[in-house]
């Protein structure tokens, strides 16, 4: 099957989906974005208000900073996949509940296989968590403060995927400080 297609799938059935209780509270689901030959996948954690209102990941304040830090590097949106671990927006973008990442899991790790990205850039502790235990280096995890610009190598079927966490770019939203680490980790992702 084309990669087209699995993804016009993969729409269908989120946008069906009652797996957990998020699409009770949700107005869009977000399956996510971008280029399905892209070499790098961004994956962040939930659909905010404006990505829940528009079926689109990371289009408000977080997106903007997200889309300084791609350009500071010299990458556009159309060249990379951006994807999120939830779906559906929790309400009051509260932190996912364990059971709805698992019962949302299917969805991503279909994306990782169908886009087979050669990088696998996570967006804060959710995504890192969830990326890192998929790909067994589950003891290696540990806080963003920590592991934020580590690089770690897997070798699977479908090639080699290096596996960079990265401070989730909603940080830099409430606190600038942090956009000139975030550039650091994004310049870090290119090298990797
Ligand atoms: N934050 C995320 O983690 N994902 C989005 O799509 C938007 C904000
Ligand atoms: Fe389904 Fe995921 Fe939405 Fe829950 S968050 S309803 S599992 S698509």
């Amino acid at each position: 099957m084309s990669k087209d297609k699995v993804f016009v799938g993969l729409q269908h059935a989120v946008a069906n989906c009652r797996r957990c209780d998020l699409w009770k509270t949700r107005n869009n689901p977000v399956l996510g974005e971008g280029n399905l030959n892209a070499k790098i996948l961004f994956v962040g954690e939930a659909p905010g208000f404006n990505e829940d209102k528009q079926g689109k990941p990371f289009v408000g304040k977080a997106g903007e900073i997200l889309d300084q830090l791609l350009n500071s590097v010299g990458l556009k949106r159309q060249d990379i996949y951006i994807a999120n671990v939830l779906k559906c927006r929790p309400p009051q973008n509260r932190n996912p509940f364990p059971a709805e990442v698992k019962a949302c899991s299917l969805y991503l790790h279909s994306q990782i296989e169908t886009i087979k990205p050669q990088k696998i850039c996570c967006l804060g502790n959710f995504a890192t968590s969830f990326i890192m235990k998929k790909f067994g280096l589950q003891d290696k995890l540990e806080g963003i403060s920590k592991i934020h610009g580590k690089t770690f190598t897997v070798s699977t079927l479908a090639g080699t995927i290096k596996i960079i966490p990265l401070y989730h770019p909603a940080v830099a939203t409430y606190d600038a400080g942090m956009l000139e680490p975030l550039k650091k980790d994004f310049s870090i992702l290119m090298e990797a």
